[in-house]
């Protein structure tokens, strides 16, 4: 058993924490942005192979101080690189963070690929080629206030699952999509539609739950924990084998729809490089003009922060008359809207039981969580609920 490091999206760590749990790893800790968890080696593969929600998940191999950038080297080159990579598989090293003496990421990373590379060519006579787009064995290092740790990246940046060839504006990085999902309680159970699907990447990352595929079963390449030597080769041919086993095909609908044309073939395309193209339905279609197929189930959209409206309508009035068709056509739903501003949120008109500050790249977005029940109200209430995270 060791310390492991999954990073998740800001506000994120508790639904990641819950996924890790999920997977049999209970012993863990959130932190700002990530959280820390105890397992065995053969976890810490699947987690990287089994999350959603992750972002990257390492293993640490060494974290020490240095005030001199030849103490870093020094300090770099003492890590047994031999026994953790394969030489004959190509590697990438990013550094993350800067400190008074080594302020410069980029130059951080070259120092720590020369110590990297230099220690395996006087241990094995040679050393593996860098891959800066496609490496096998990835090296991460965090700097911070005259210490550095380094570790090794199990399943590099599982946030881009690589299915997204083609995104829109405003489109949402897998990982943040899965949260969304997961913060509203979406385990496939019931019929899904996001009505303003930019990418598709939210009606995907349900269609990937619904139908149990692991990210990892979307790895175009040997990447992470397959390309480290120590890994035992049970482990790798095991973990997606299991991954393999438990797909099944999507029980309820999943459909998705945009008044842009062009989005929705983005979406139809994105969706078949996933393989669940099969298990959607795709439409172009005015959210103002839709009548949902069922009679509940959850509608989740990322709704335009102000570029994807037509012109001539302000934001406000759009969210309101969101509101208002939600609360004419859409009675016996959940809904999550993923909004720019809290000030857009009152313009919905709904009450909002639940609120989560999220992050979009750099753009800090609000998840808005609503029920919508008429007559059952009472009864209806507390089980909905119930079903959000
Ligand atoms: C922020 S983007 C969604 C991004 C998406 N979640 C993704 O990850 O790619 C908002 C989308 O709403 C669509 N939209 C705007 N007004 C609409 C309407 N009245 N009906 C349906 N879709 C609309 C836009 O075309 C745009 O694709």
């Amino acid at each position: 058993m060791a310390d492991y490091i999954a990073t998740s999206t800001l506000n994120g760590e508790a639904i990641l924490q819950k996924e890790l749990a999920e997977l049999g790893i209970t012993e863990s800790k959130p932190a700002r942005g990530k959280v820390i968890f105890r397992a065995s080696e053969e976890e810490a593969c699947r987690a990287a192979y089994f999350c959603r929600t992750a972002r990257k998940v390492l293993m640490p191999v060494r974290s020490f101080r240095f005030s001199s950038k030849e103490d870093f080297y020094e300090g770099a080159s003492s890590v047994e690189w031999e026994e953790m990579m394969d030489i004959s598989r190509t590697f990438a090293v990013r550094v993350k963070g800067e400190d008074a003496v080594l302020r410069n990421s980029a130059y951080s990373a070259l120092l720590l690929k020369d110590a990297i590379v230099d220690r395996l060519r006087d241990k094995k006579g040679r050393r593996p080629d860098v891959d800066k787009e496609k490496p096998n064995t990835m090296v991460q290092a965090f700097l911070e206030k005259g210490r550095v740790s380094i570790s090794l990246d199990l399943g590099g940046s599982l946030h881009k699952r690589g299915y997204r060839a083609e995104s829109s504006p405003g489109s949402l990085n897998e990982a943040l999509a899965a949260s969304i999902l997961k913060f509203c309680g979406y385990c496939g159970e019931e019929p899904f539609l996001d009505p303003m699907c930019g990418s598709g990447t939210i009606g995907i990352e349900a269609a990937l739950i619904a139908g149990d595929i692991a990210p990892g079963l979307l790895w175009r390449y040997e990447k992470g924990f397959f390309s480290l030597p120590f890994i035992p080769a049970d482990v790798k041919r095991t973990i997606p084998k299991m991954a393999k086993e438990r797909v099944r095909r999507p029980a309820f609908s999943i459909a998705v729809s945009d008044i842009d044309g062009r989005a929705v073939r983005t979406s139809m395309n994105n969706a078949k490089r996933a393989g669940v193209a099969a298990f959607m339905k795709f439409r172009e279609e005015d959210f103002f003009s839709l009548r949902p197929e069922d009679g509940g189930g959850l509608m989740v959209s990322n709704l335009p922060y102000g570029d994807h409206v037509e012109s001539g309508t302000d934001l406000e009035s759009f969210y309101r008359s969101v509101g208002d068709k939600l609360k004419r056509d859409f009675m016996g739903f959940r809904a999550g809207l993923l909004m720019g501003s809290a000030e857009l949120q009152k313009s919905v008109g709904l009450y909002a039981f639940r609120k989560v500050s999220l992050y979009n790249g750099s753009k800090e977005v609000r998840l808005c969580l609503y029920e919508l029940y008429e007559g059952s109200r009472k009864a209806g209430k507390g089980e909905s609920r119930q079903r959000f995270s």
